[in-house]
């Protein structure tokens, strides 16, 4: 056993806590029976050094009850949640393994929790942090509260977190810190080896976003030149063996460090067993021609038919749940006797503190809770007082194809893709959803996009978990059986193989990682991905021919922390002399929306939009609102009558002093084009002009043609010929310029271009010499 052994000698390590300085295994199981009080069950543990794989399992089953004396309330329900049980056996195999997987329901207290454990253990002592990462914002924010709550402090000190653009957290004081992922992979630029961190929790691990999977090959690197980090590897489900098995360190790696410092090399694996309760789970009969309408009768059934409980309701994004929210809140003032007693609340990332505190705050009395969720309330967030989960059977996904579709051999290829894409789409339709609902195939080539898709079956079950936490409870999925059984997938596809790996390239390469394909990956990023990845940063002049950073320009965009065509985007704007309005364009892009949501009110939408419209397109309307915003003193109520979401517009004042204090840093200039007259380049051409020449700086390679003889505003990419629209939340939706550059795309049945301008096609050469060529009558990608 020699794993056991190993873990063995780290109970004389000085510099970590001893609390838990074990002599052998067996005073494991004897440790474990201290900490069960006298009265509960002795725990069994069992542990298994599995020869095979080198993998050490731990698994000690709950006990059934935990004393609560004198405690407050938040106490007793800290001690009552199912991780508790747990707590010295994962104090035991931290100290002993330099990685520990855990493994647990949703609710559990994983990510509340064990960070409190490890700073009571002492690994947050001499100026040392704990950090939990989380891949979404929301999850940061709400768990970081809730933990400071638990522990009676401010959050922001003791208890802090940061994401990008908000940091809530006091360097001398902070000693357990939340944080996004990509936000831990920055300050590796800052700390490569992340050395204020004494333990990493990476939670969530099973989402296998982009950046969690990025941090964890980095963290792996880490882990060999600092034997005595602990790394923390926590989710839901998990294919905890393979993540194990990537875990394990080289022993000689450690060894280099002193003798008595050593954890073990193996990776434990431990399973958190819940407390939830069966669900019973209903399908509907017949495909639901739309189900966002066959999400809202359902609520409305449940509301009639079912005793108390609240409801959650699976959505993909902002626009279906604010639709959703506002067709239930509507229908309360219609028919009272249906929705009496309802509270609607909406919950995706980008929610206001304040709404997001309503959604956790305890249902009122009498009420019933309905909250409309996108998929971070299935593994990330935990709702009390939830019975009923109604399951739309979609998510929103990003989605990338690398691979251009032209005229050579590729143009088969893509096409007999395609075409099979197309059956299957055709075939999930008839069988479940709505024309108007569903997604796209998917698979429009070399440009990402946020689709609207199926999700897997594993992500179906977390959902149905949600409505047991309390008492039985029940699902309604608004998908066939049938359906559920034969085609949905097993499991989702990581995020690395369905992104642009553009932002992912940049980091590692700001890093120093040069070899980005031979890089230690959980799950290998598709080369074609990676391949096109070098090409854009190449022509986006980030990347030399040899694909190292360019000076300064790769490494300023490195420092920024956005999509590197927005930085590029700001970076040529500081050359054109209108930083000042690009960094508010830049700022405006990287909230959520700005416009309170319109679904269904399209006529009045326009309406108000057409105070700020710009002819040149979207970009200039936002400098529009936002000097509107200044001019009204800031003021909420001046947001409410444009329909401005207030708390984005705070936000975008926020980020956009951020980018202005990052641009100073960086030492670049920021002039306005409409102030600062001496730009000389002025003298030549009008404001509004070159904004959108700095625009095109970045985003070049987003441009697209309006079909010549398209009656219905069908455009095509010049990159690769696929067919997209203006979106209808663009001002330029329904005016259709000839030739417009885009920021992103969106896809239902169709794919939608968000956030669009005017341009003349010259400006793309001028900009992309090395990307475009004129090729008679038209414009074509070289
Ligand atoms: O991470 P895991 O899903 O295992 O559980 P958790 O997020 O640590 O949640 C443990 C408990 O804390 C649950 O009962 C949650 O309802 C509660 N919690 C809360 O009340 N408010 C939050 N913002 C986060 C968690
Ligand atoms: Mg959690």
């Amino acid at each position: 056993m020699t794993s056991l052994l190993a873990g063995n000698r780290a109970q004389s390590v000085s510099a970590r806590p001893k609390n838990l300085s074990l002599s052998n295994v067996l005073a494991y199981g004897e440790h474990m029976a201290r900490f069960w009080r006298p009265g509960s069950e002795r725990p069994r543990a069992t542990l298994v050094d599995d020869e095979e794989g080198g993998v050490l399992f731990v698994s000690a089953p709950p006990s059934s009850s935990s004393s609560g004396f004198g405690h407050s309330s938040l106490e007793r329900q800290r001690q009552r949640l199912p991780v508790f049980k747990y707590r010295d056996a994962i104090l035991y195999l931290v100290e002993n393994h330099a990685t520990t997987i855990i493994v647990g329901e949703t609710g559990s207290g994983k990510t509340t929790q064990i960070p409190q454990y490890l700073k009571e253990a002492g690994w947050a002592e001499g100026g040392r942090v704990v950090a939990c990462t989380q891949p979404r914002r929301l999850a940061v924010q709400s768990v970081a509260s809730r933990v400071a709550e638990e522990m009676g402090v401010k959050i922001g000190e003791e208890v802090g977190y940061t994401i990008r653009f908000e940091d809530q957290t006091n360097p001398s004081v902070t000693v357990i810190k939340f944080l996004t992922d990509g936000v831990l992979i920055r300050e590796m630029m800052d700390d490569p080896l992340l050395t204020k961190y004494s333990v990493i929790m990476v939670d969530e691990a099973h989402e296998r976003s982009l950046s969690t999977d990025m941090l964890l090959g980095l963290l792996k690197k880490i882990q060999r030149r600092r034997p005595e980090l602990r790394i923390i590897i926590s989710s839901a489900t998990i294919e905890a063996k393979s993540m194990s098995t990537f875990f394990q360190a080289r022993k000689k790696d450690l060894l280099h460090a002193a003798e008595d410092c050593v954890p073990s090399h193996l990776p434990a694996i431990l399973s958190v067993e819940g407390k939830g309760y069966t669900v019973e789970i209903h399908y509907v009969e017949e495909p639901v021609p739309d189900y966002l309408q066959a999400a809202v009768h359902t609520v409305l059934s449940i509301n009639d038919k079912e005793p108390a409980g609240d409801i959650l309701v699976f959505l993909t994004g902002q626009d279906d749940i604010d639709a959703a929210v506002k067709l239930l809140r509507e229908d309360t003032q219609d028919d009272r006797r249906r929705t009496s007693g309802l509270l609607v609340l909406p919950l995706y990332s980008g929610l206001s503190r304040d709404d997001q505190g309503l959604v956790f705050a305890p249902t009122p009395k009498g009420k019933r809770k309905v909250v409309i969720s996108t998929n971070i309330a299935e593994t990330s967030l935990t709702l009390e007082g939830v019975v009923y989960v109604v399951d739309s059977g979609f998510s929103k996904q990003r989605f990338y194809n690398p691979m251009a579709i032209e005229e050579d051999g590729f143009g088969e290829r893509g096409g007999r893709r395609r075409g099979k894409e197309e059956e299957k789409e055709e075939k999930r339709r008839n069988h479940t959803y709505s024309q108007q609902h569903t997604m796209g195939d998917g698979e429009i080539s070399d440009i990402e996009s946020l689709v609207v898709t199926p999700i897997s079956k594993a992500s179906a079950r977390q959902r149905a978990g949600r409505a047991g936490r309390i008492r039985p409870g029940k699902c309604f999925r608004l998908y066939t059986e049938e359906y559920f059984l034969k085609e949905m997938p097993t499991e989702g596809i990581p995020e690395m193989q369905r992104s642009n790996l553009v932002s992912c390239v940049i980091q590692l390469k700001a890093l120093g990682i040069d070899n980005i394909l031979g890089f230690d990956w959980l799950a290998s990023p598709p080369p074609e991905a990676m391949v096109r990845a070098l090409e854009v940063l190449y022509s986006l002049g980030i990347l030399d021919e040899d694909a190292k950073l360019t000076s300064p320009i790769g490494y300023q965009v490195a420092e920024i922390p956005l999509d590197p065509m927005i930085s590029k985007m700001i970076l040529s704007a500081c050359n054109f002399g209108c930083s000042e309005e690009i960094i508010t364009i830049a700022a405006v892009l990287s909230v959520q929306s700005i416009w309170v949501s319109m679904w269904g009110a399209q006529k009045e939408f326009d309406e108000v939009k057409l105070h700020f419209a710009a002819a040149e397109g979207d970009h200039i309307t936002y400098l529009n609102v936002y000097k509107g915003f200044l001019n009204s003193g800031k003021s909420s109520q001046w947001c409410y009558k444009n329909y401005l979401n207030y708390q984005a517009m705070k936000k975008v004042v926020d980020v956009r002093d951020q980018l202005s204090r990052l641009l100073r840093r960086l030492g670049l200039a920021l002039k306005s084009c409409e102030k600062d007259t001496q730009a000389f380049i002025l003298l030549f051409t009008c404001p509004l002009t070159i904004l959108r020449k700095a625009i095109i700086a970045g985003f070049f390679a987003n441009s697209c043609h309006l079909e010549e003889y398209s009656h219905n505003g069908l455009y095509k990419t010049v990159r690769s010929s696929e067919e997209v629209y203006i979106h209808p939340s663009s001002v330029l939706f329904r005016v259709n310029p000839k030739w417009v550059v885009y920021h992103s795309l969106v896809s239902t049945n169709k794919h939608y271009m968000r956030n669009v301008i005017a341009i003349d096609p010259s400006w793309l050469i001028e900009a992309a010499p090395h990307f475009y060529q004129l090729r008679a009558p038209n414009l074509a990608p070289c």
